[in-house]
């Protein structure tokens, strides 16, 4: 027994790693499988959320950061970029931080949740503050990284998605068989194609992100996959529409994405799992992050309540099978966007005198 030493060392057989080179890691990985039986009140089926909130830095890019920014030190890079809505740049700052590399962020000009944007300052990258979308901001990324010599940590970095998959395995490993469907927010793609090549490679078989044979030929662990269910905002739905999007717009400021990186890998993800790709309204979304935080006790940021709005949208429409066994991933931590979750919400404080007698007439005693 030893205590959790992030997923590279947890998961080494199945990661293009050697375990004798020290890995970046700030102990990512190891996250909560909740039951959630609110949610499976409401659905029918059996429902557990993987909170993904509960990583180092309050998302799920931990697991792909450590893999990434531990391939660029082996490289000898100096210094890393990445685009992103928050989440990304917020992981790539802290790791580069462990790692002593220069971190350079580009973001979309005022549609970065206030939280992730102080993750980026007080860790001290460098900001980019692009007056355009995410999509702007990784074509910028993309081309800097090609004309000097910066490592791009965006999921079109393979190590990016190589770290993702190992969620797919906690999941399986914590329930002793994969799961019927597993649901997850779509934005950027390379989550849902880092979990399709998790899942299969438990079952013993590899997808077109899996790095030669490294971790199937570990053999299988299992011998199903779950269908895949990927969920975009109403706003930002490429998927959905079959082609990019100019404008995306949403609530959920983490999938605010038009233009996929990684189209291909998640379409397959898609359809080689018998799954889907839909839609929710940003309305959905905001009410299945109100009841994780009301009836799961999980408080998770917009974009990560698409999996559960997703979920309880096939629900509605009969197409979740009784007693299925589905898991969501939550993605990220809401404490990161406190400000839309509140809302338009008039806080009711009232403010007391320190004193018994007040206080138990102000709440009804
Ligand atoms: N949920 C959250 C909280 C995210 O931050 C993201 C992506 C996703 C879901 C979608 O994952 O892109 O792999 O399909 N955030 C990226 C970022 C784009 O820059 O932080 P995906």
């Amino acid at each position: 027994a030893h205590p959790w030493r992030g997923i590279i060392a947890e998961y080494a057989s199945r990661l293009p790693f050697d375990p004798s080179q020290p890995a970046i890691t700030l102990g990512e990985g190891g996250t909560p499988l909740l039951a959630a039986p609110a949610l499976s009140e409401l659905t029918g089926a059996d429902i557990y959320v993987k909170v993904e909130g509960a990583n180092p830095t309050g998302s799920f890019k931990d697991r792909g950061m450590t893999t990434a920014i531990s391939r660029v030190v082996a490289e000898g890079a100096q210094a890393v970029v990445c685009a992103s809505t928050g989440n990304t740049s917020a992981s790539a700052a802290a790791y580069a931080v462990r790692a002593g590399l220069r971190c350079i962020v580009a973001l979309p000009a005022g549609k970065i949740a206030a939280g992730k944007l102080a993750q980026a300052i007080v860790h001290g990258a460098e900001l980019l503050q692009v007056d355009g979308n995410f999509d702007d901001c990784l074509r910028l990324v993309r081309e800097l990284a090609d004309a000097y010599p910066i490592a791009l940590v965006n999921s079109v970095n393979p190590y990016r998605l190589q770290g993702q998959k190992t969620a797919a395995f906690e999941i399986v490993d914590a329930l002793g068989r994969a799961p019927d469907i597993h649901a997850l927010p779509v934005g950027n793609a390379g989550n849902i194609s880092a979990y399709w090549m998790g899942f299969n490679e438990y079952a013993g078989r590899t997808t077109a992100t899996s790095f030669a044979d490294e971790s199937a030929r570990q053999g299988a662990v299992v011998d199903t996959v779950p269908a895949m269910w990927g969920f975009q905002a109403d706003g930002a739905a490429p998927f959905v529409k079959g082609e990019p999007i100019e404008a995306p717009e949403t609530i959920a400021t983490a999938i605010r994405i038009g233009n996929p990186a990684s189209w291909d890998y998640a379409c397959a993800a898609r359809d080689d799992s018998g799954g889907l790709i839909e839609a929710v309204t940003d309305a959905e979304i905001l009410d299945a992050q109100a009841l994780l935080a009301r009836e799961v006790g999980v408080f998770v940021e917009p974009a990560s309540a698409a999996s559960v709005a997703g979920v309880i949208k096939k629900a509605r429409e009969g197409k979740v099978p009784r007693g299925a066994l589905i898991t969501c991933t939550v993605t990220g931590n809401g404490l990161k966007d406190t400000a839309t979750a509140l809302g338009d919400a008039e806080l009711e404080t009232t403010t007391v005198p320190a004193h018994l007698a007040t206080a138990a007439a102000a709440l009804g005693f």
